[in-house]
């Protein structure tokens, strides 16, 4: 089916300088826990990590606290619900996969962990795909009848195969609040929280890109220094 390539959005931790914009995360981070989370886990992510976006211990523990998470009852050892505490993973919403899919037309929303790394292009196809629900054209429905959505499902442009059992959930501007006084549109939000799952995906990724320079200066040290052992090696040989 013809689904739509994802929109190319400039990032900040995008090309071989690139460095997180923690401001953004920090929206996207807002967007998941107000948004995403009522239906998406995020399971390879602690409370913990959250200081690289820049928060303190204490509000970190504030927030972890502020999320109720599976534990265990020491005094009868039954499994119960207790506020997080930093080394606490984001909680998944539902108690189990039946409840997820039950509440979701039958689709699990999938952990969004490592979405951006599991789908091509994740970052903008994220982005792209919060703002990609339209109604089908009508081009499209009469070249590809099969591409009308079937009752649960909904029309998305950038979704391989054009229909997902996920409603639109940023649909309004203004939906989040932002801390720091960014404008929450669509757009932003959309980009924010794609922004923030690139993160998630891979919080090594600035590190990664930077430790390539000192590489490179290294190399070519090396080079330099194998070169002029050559020249001092091969003196005597005329
Ligand atoms: C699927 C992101 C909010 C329910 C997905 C996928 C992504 C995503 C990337 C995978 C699409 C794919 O397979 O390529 C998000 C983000 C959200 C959000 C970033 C917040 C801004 C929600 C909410 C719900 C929900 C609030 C429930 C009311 C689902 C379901 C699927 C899904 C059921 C599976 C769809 C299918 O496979 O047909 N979501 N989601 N999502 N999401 Fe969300």
């Amino acid at each position: 089916l013809p689904y739509s390539k994802p929109v190319d959005v400039d990032y900040s931790f995008d090309g071989p300088f690139g460095t997180w914009d923690k401001a953004q995360l920090q929206r996207g981070l807002k967007v998941y826990s107000e948004v995403c989370a009522a239906c998406h886990s995020l399971k390879f992510v602690a409370f913990r990590n959250l200081e690289e976006l820049g928060y303190s211990e204490g509000q970190v523990k504030a927030f972890a606290a502020s999320k109720q998470v599976p534990g265990i009852d020491p005094q009868t050892g039954e499994a119960n619900m207790r506020p997080g505490l930093p080394t606490d993973y984001f909680p998944s919403p539902y108690p189990n996969a039946v409840a997820a899919a039950a509440a979701n037309g039958n689709a699990i929303p999938p952990d969004l962990s490592l979405i951006t790394k599991a789908r091509g292009d994740g970052t903008n196809y994220v982005a792209s795909l919060l703002q990609g629900y339209q109604e089908p054209s009508a081009e499209l429905l009469a070249e590809h009848p099969e591409a009308a959505p079937s009752p649960g499902l909904h029309h998305n442009i950038y979704f391989p195969n054009l229909n997902l059992a996920m409603a639109p959930p940023i649909t309004t501007d203004g939906q989040v609040t932002y801390d720091d006084g960014t404008e929450a549109t669509v757009k932003q939000m959309s980009e924010d929280v794609a922004a923030f799952l690139t993160w998630t995906a891979e919080p090594t990724l600035v590190k990664r890109k930077q430790t390539g320079w000192p590489v490179l200066v290294f190399l070519l040290f090396a080079t330099i220094l194998a070169y002029m052992s050559k020249k001092q090696i091969w003196a005597a040989v005329k």
